[in-house]
């Protein structure tokens, strides 16, 4: 058994609701834990929710509920969202969970004690938003570069972490420890910064001005600042400091975040580690952003990803590796639709899926659906170059995984798919079928393609587990995890000669781009807390859209869309809508209502059904409200 592997995401925010950017960075930690799981390593996966600080207080007014009531709320959004992915994390931390709380006050009492922690005032620029002082060198035109507000001026007495008694020791123990902080570019920024003087961190919070928080141990009128709190996640949800899991666990710990919150996982959290004498984490791995439309994602621009709404109409699977082939770990990726959707038909459905039914057919068309049996003789001669390039391919994706290079891990894995598209073109097992003398050759062609097959099937696994497993029943393997083993795949001739194995089916279905015409990225969140308003237009600009009313004839839910119905509406002419508000409305409430639906919206495909026009509604974190009229009208009549 290997050393164990610990990896864990940032615990996010509950200000928001969970979008493109958490999903990837916990789809990036699952696929992490899977490939060490197939490593026949022991794994244990974190992530959860940072629950405290003035953020959270400010959203959970906005939505008018208490702290408490607001944090639980969008905790389980987090919590619900993942299975749906098919995360599989060992354990969910809660930062307001009590045995979270036990090791904060234990900590700052430790670095208390030891002289670490010092009181004085403090004026500085404050940034609400980041919930952090800025020195004005970190300000961009004397806003604050995340939220590009104007940082206010704060005066008060605080608690002080004294940073700088450690700088010139984690200048060191980055110099000194390979990868410590990677890829290498985030390792360089972290250097810079180091370059001048560390400021001490103020780490507490005044209760008159913040009190959702843990109180400080040794001053009952402050609560602890939300990032020293919220790192020790790390070590109290292994059970620090003499939990089995911690002892285990920790030494080998791997974070993941992205670039965004370098500074505190590069400087703050090392250095509370060495202050508190707890040893060092392994690595800190970073990405970059997902960007959309060459933007950041954000509510006010209206173009945040809903990654369950990109499930439920794509497929998790084709989802999962969009996310992970697209992205470059460690730079920034732009996301759109079209991307994904070009992704689905070349890399999925044509390399892919084609090679697969077409292996599968053909050992059904020439050999009655049985793996054939190699002839000795025939191999020796016979060479196909397939059980080498698998070697190889096992090797290279190892190494990519284990260095956290999924992106290159996958293009691994499609350099032997096409390979093995390559060897079916070279052999041309059609030709060989029509030869009596020329059998033996067919047999040892098809054994090798399936081989490759079941390799194929390992290596995805990690990214697409549930296409795996219907490539492993195809294969007419069973279900056992062992089956994954990275051991059993570096065995070729693992298949049975003999085996009856089931007729092909469609891996992943062409998207047609000709039907694919709309953007359904956008997660709306807009509503009446929501301030936010889109630039202005003009009456011309508005007058291009044609809202109608419409009468719903019909309404049915989609199968395996949780949130889509099928529409039938009529508004003069019959029309079919696809509306993701299968949560809010049953279809028997829909019928007969009259609702508004923008007409002469280029028509889209959701879940193979052709959407028509789009309905409108009011939609904030919580509810999705029809908009409909205070009177009967003609069906089509219009809005102006
Ligand atoms: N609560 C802190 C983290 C504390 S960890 C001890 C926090 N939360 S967050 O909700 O803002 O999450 C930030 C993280 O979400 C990023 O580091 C990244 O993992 C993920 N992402 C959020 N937006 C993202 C993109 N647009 N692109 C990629 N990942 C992003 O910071």
């Amino acid at each position: 058994m290997s050393r164990p592997f610990y990896v864990t995401t940032p615990i996010y925010y509950v200000n928001a609701r969970p979008h493109l950017g958490h999903a990837y960075t916990t789809i990036v930690a699952d696929v992490a834990a899977r490939f060490h799981t197939m490593c026949q390593t022991d794994v244990f996966f974190l992530t959860g929710t940072d629950e405290h600080g003035d953020k959270v207080v400010r959203a959970a007014k906005k939505e008018g509920l208490s702290p408490r009531v607001y944090v639980d709320k969008i905790s389980q959004l987090f919590r619900d969202l993942w299975p749906e992915l098919q995360i599989e994390h060992s354990y969910f931390i809660r930062t307001t969970d009590p045995s979270h709380i036990a090791v904060v006050e234990q900590i700052l009492q430790r670095i208390y004690n030891k002289g670490d922690i010092y009181f004085s005032e403090y004026e500085g620029l404050y940034c609400f938003g980041c919930e952090r002082f800025y020195t004005e060198r970190e300000l961009v035109d004397h806003k604050c570069p995340d939220h590009e507000t104007e940082p206010e001026v704060i005066k008060e007495s605080n608690y002080f972490f004294k940073m700088s008694n450690y700088q010139d020791w984690l200048i060191d123990h980055i110099r000194n420890t390979p990868d410590f902080i990677r890829p290498e570019r985030y390792k360089n920024e972290v250097l810079a910064f180091l370059r001048d003087p560390l400021e001490d961190l103020c780490i507490s919070r005044p209760k008159s001005r913040l009190k959702w928080g843990i109180t400080l141990p040794f001053d009952k009128d402050y609560v602890t600042y939300v990032w020293f709190d919220a790192l020790l996640n790390y070590i109290s949800a292994l059970g620090y400091p003499d939990g089995e899991l911690y002892n285990k666990f920790w030494p080998s710990a791997q974070h993941i975040v992205a670039k965004d919150i370098l500074k505190p996982h590069g400087i703050y959290w090392p250095i509370m580690l060495k202050a508190a004498d707890i040893p060092i984490y392994q690595h800190l791995n970073v990405h970059g952003y997902w960007n959309v439309d060459q933007s950041k994602m954000s509510k006010s621009i209206g173009n945040v990803v809903d990654p369950l709404q990109l499930k439920n109409i794509y497929g998790l699977d084709a989802f999962r590796f969009f996310l992970i082939r697209d992205m470059t770990f460690g730079l920034d990726s732009n996301f759109s639709e079209l991307a994904l959707v070009h992704r689905i038909n070349s890399d999925l459905a044509n390399d892919l899926g084609n090679l697969f039914s077409r292996v599968l057919s053909m050992t059904h068309k020439y050999f009655d659906g049985v793996v054939p049996q190699v002839d000795p003789d025939v191999a020796k001669g016979f060479k196909l170059g397939l059980e080498s390039g698998a070697i190889r391919t096992i090797r290279d994706f190892e190494r990519s995984m284990d260095a956290f290079e999924f992106h290159k891990a996958l293009a691994a894995v499609w350099e032997f798919i096409g390979q093995m598209n390559k060897t079916i073109d070279v052999t041309a097992p059609w030709v060989l079928a029509k030869k009596k003398s020329s059998r033996k050759q067919l047999a040892a062609v098809i054994y090798n393609l399936l081989e490759g097959l079941r390799i194929i099937c390992g290596l995805i696994y990690p990214v697409m587990p549930s296409t795996a497993a219907t490539m492993r029943k195809h294969l007419g393997l069973d279900d056992k995890t062992a089956f994954y083993h990275i051991n059993q795949l570096k065995h070729w001739k693992r298949l049975a000669p003999g085996t009856k194995i089931p007729k092909s089916v469609i891996l992943f279905p062409r998207i047609d781009l000709t039907q694919k015409t709309t953007d359904v990225q956008t997660q709306t969140e807009t509503g009446p807390a929501n301030s936010d308003i889109k630039p202005e237009i003009t009456i011309a600009d508005f007058n291009k859209i044609d809202l109608r009313v419409a009468t719903v004839i019909r309404a049915e839910q989609i199968p395996r869309a949780k949130k889509l119905l099928k529409l039938e509406v009529d508004l003069g002419q019959k029309r079919t809508l696809v509306a993701g508000i299968a949560e809010n409305y049953s279809p028997e409430e829909l019928v007969g209502k009259q609702i508004i639906i923008v007409a002469n919206l280029k028509p889209a495909k959701l879940m193979g059904i052709l959407s028509n026009g789009m309905l409108l509604a009011a939609v904030d974190q919580s509810d999705v409200t029809l908009a409909t009229l205070d009177k009967s009208v003609d069906p089509g009549t219009p809005l102006k």
